[in-house]
């Protein structure tokens, strides 16, 4: 008899047991909507969740793969719209104001006071992580757009220097070119195409034409003769571009410079991710520099990880997922693999690649003289719809024959009408 009690009472409570681990188990989860399906970011991506794993944080993964982001961006739509939102999204610029105004982000504003945010992270990420007074995301990085990745020994080989200026680069792509080496390794997306605008646009204008074009949407700007010499340039690079662009991710046109296929990739950031990942040293393997004629300007870009209402008991995870984000330990640990710089203001460059030290005072030096500029192409300029009028204009100017005074009129009417 005494037997019997004790095994049905041991069973009793192994059955509790199971049903309150099973319950921990599963509020401990944070499911993450993301892009970063590249090996590079992959690997950087890999960081966080082990942060978590350490805090026995489960991580239901969720990637919608594209680059830029937009892809993801309409997965995480139909997901919110039907009441399924991820615990977190990763997210950039002027969309997490968009969902930041919907009421639907949650509010962090108690850990972002623990953590002290206002304090570290920079004022040109902030303006995007809050709306109203409310932190709704956690900034993980900042890349910037205005780079060009080069492959060493393709470079000393071919006898080209590190070019100083627009006409430099062409230059040097010219002849790489009868070298017969693909010159820029590059991918025909929308976005791609974008990114290479980003850069091409500050070289030929400066940041007070950048702002006044992609910014603030002046119309003279945008159909002054600078933006149609961006444009002429734009053709310029179609000239240098491989037959076999068409469609090919930015990771695989990343893979042509690091295989020495290719001399040189315009391309935010996340490309020395690719580098690194392959094993590539900078300095050594891979050179890094400023889209000529832009050094002292940034074009920047934030990841942020925006988070989503969610119900109460997935909301600790919740927590710890961002506290984890903003710890320094993590920033480090996170952007030395991605390529990108800190999200705050706080951290040493020590542990940071020669690319990485250079990105992060030059962020610094930008933010101090007021040449730091958000990305048109990556969100941070202007919002979705104007960015999209950017995006239809540039790749169906790079990608057919359409004039240079024709892409500046027609510039000029969708960005009007997108507005
Ligand atoms: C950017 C993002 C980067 C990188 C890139 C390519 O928009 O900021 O982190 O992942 O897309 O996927």
């Amino acid at each position: 008899m005494t037997v019997k009690i004790t095994i049905k009472k041991t069973f009793t409570s192994l059955l509790l047991t199971a049903a309150v681990s099973a319950s921990v188990a599963q509020a401990a989860e944070v499911e993450v909507l993301h892009w970063w399906t590249s090996g590079g970011e992959a690997q950087a991506l890999g960081t966080l969740r082990d942060t978590l794993k350490n805090q026995d944080i489960t991580w239901k993964d969720m990637p919608v793969a594209g680059g830029g982001g937009s892809s993801a961006m309409t997965v995480l739509r139909s997901r919110v719209m039907s009441g399924n939102a991820p615990t977190a999204a990763q997210m950039m610029g002027f969309d997490i104001l968009d969902w930041g105004d919907q009421g639907v982000t949650a509010n962090l504003n108690a850990v972002a006071a623990a953590g002290n945010w206002d304090a570290v992270v920079p004022e040109a990420l902030k303006r995007f992580s809050k709306s109203n007074g409310q932190w709704n995301a956690a900034p993980v990085n900042v890349h910037s757009t205005n780079w060009v990745w080069g492959n060493k020994a393709v470079l000393d080989k071919v006898g080209v220097a590190v070019p100083g200026n627009w006409d430099e680069f062409i230059q040097a792509m010219e002849k790489v070119k009868a070298a017969g080496v693909t010159p820029l390794a590059h991918g025909g997306q929308a976005w791609q195409d974008a990114t290479v605008f980003d850069g091409v646009l500050m070289a030929t204008g400066g940041i007070e034409f950048y702002r006044k074009a992609v910014v603030e949407l002046d119309e003279k700007a945008l159909t002054s003769k600078t933006m149609q010499l961006a444009f002429d340039r734009m053709r310029q690079l179609r000239t240098l571009v491989d037959d076999n662009f068409s469609g090919r991710d930015w990771n695989l046109a990343s893979s042509m410079v690091i295989n020495g296929e290719a001399a040189f990739q315009m391309m935010g950031d996340w490309a020395k991710g690719e580098f690194l990942n392959a094993g590539k040293v900078p300095g050594k393997d891979f050179v890094c520099f400023r889209t000529p004629g832009t050094q002292g300007t940034v074009t920047f870009n934030a990841d942020q990880f925006a988070m989503f209402k969610v119900d109460e008991n997935r909301r600790d995870a919740q927590i710890k997922m961002a506290s984890a984000i903003m710890s320094p330990e993590f920033q480090i640990a996170f952007n030395t693999v991605k390529g990108s710089a800190p999200a705050r203001t706080d951290i040493s460059d020590a542990a940071f690649d020669n690319c990485g030290k250079k990105a992060m005072a030059d962020l610094k030096e930008a933010g101090a003289n007021n040449t730091l500029v958000g990305s048109m192409a990556h969100g941070h300029a202007s919002p979705a719809a104007v960015k999209n009028a950017f995006y239809d204009v540039i790749t169906a100017h790079f990608n057919g024959d359409m004039s240079s005074s024709e892409a500046v009129k027609q510039l000029a009417a969708s960005v009007k009408n997108a507005i």
